[in-house]
């Protein structure tokens, strides 16, 4: 079965980019002038997923807007003949289908991606994280999901990271 939806949990706290994440989602965070969660987004599109669902939370919706069709700027720049800047927002707009649930707790990553079962449903899914900006020839989600199409089982990507910083990172065992 092939892999259309990815989860992207966004209702995390961010406690550690604290002031900056006080009231801007981490998610949002840009790297020059595209934030981290459209890099994310990107690598999803770029792979081949044509569903994204966001789990959000408190003060998050931000990150859904992201996302929306802006008529009133998109009115004002195409006023101001800055043709480029209209389009690349509609690029924006039409990147790909978002929808969203609701983590009513920052529960936890896990707990993140169980509130998106309904709308999973009963199939094969990609999560991203909007932390991880895997640059890659071949895009990392691809390159799971090829190998999720020939083994049928769950896949992980992992980076190895120095001894002494272990307990900084998430760990698999
Ligand atoms: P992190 O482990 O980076 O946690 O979550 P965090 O809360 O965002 O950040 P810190 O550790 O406080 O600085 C990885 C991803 O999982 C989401 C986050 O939004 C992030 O994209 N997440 C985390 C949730 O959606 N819900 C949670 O309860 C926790």
């Amino acid at each position: 079965m092939k892999i259309r939806k990815a989860v992207i949990p966004v209702a995390g706290l961010g406690t550690r980019f604290l002031p900056a994440t006080k009231t801007v989602p981490k998610e949002l965070l840009p790297i020059v002038d595209i934030p981290a969660i459209q890099y994310v987004v990107q690598e999803a599109v770029d792979s081949g997923i044509s569903e994204v669902i966001f789990v959000t939370g408190r003060g998050k919706d931000s990150i859904e807007d992201h996302f929306d069709e802006i008529p009133e700027l998109e009115q004002v720049l195409e006023e101001r003949g800055q043709k480029e800047a209209v389009q690349s927002l509609r690029q924006l707009a039409e990147m790909i289908e978002v929808v969203s649930v609701r983590q009513k707790k920052p529960l936890g990553l896990g707990h993140a991606v169980f509130c998106a079962r309904d709308l999973v449903g009963d199939e094969p899914f990609a999560v991203l994280l909007s932390d991880d900006l895997i640059e890659a020839p071949v895009p990392c989600m691809r390159q799971l999901m090829e190998i999720f199409e020939e083994k049928k089982e769950s896949v992980l990507a992992l980076r190895r990271v120095p001894e002494d910083q272990v307990r900084r990172y998430g760990i698999v065992q």
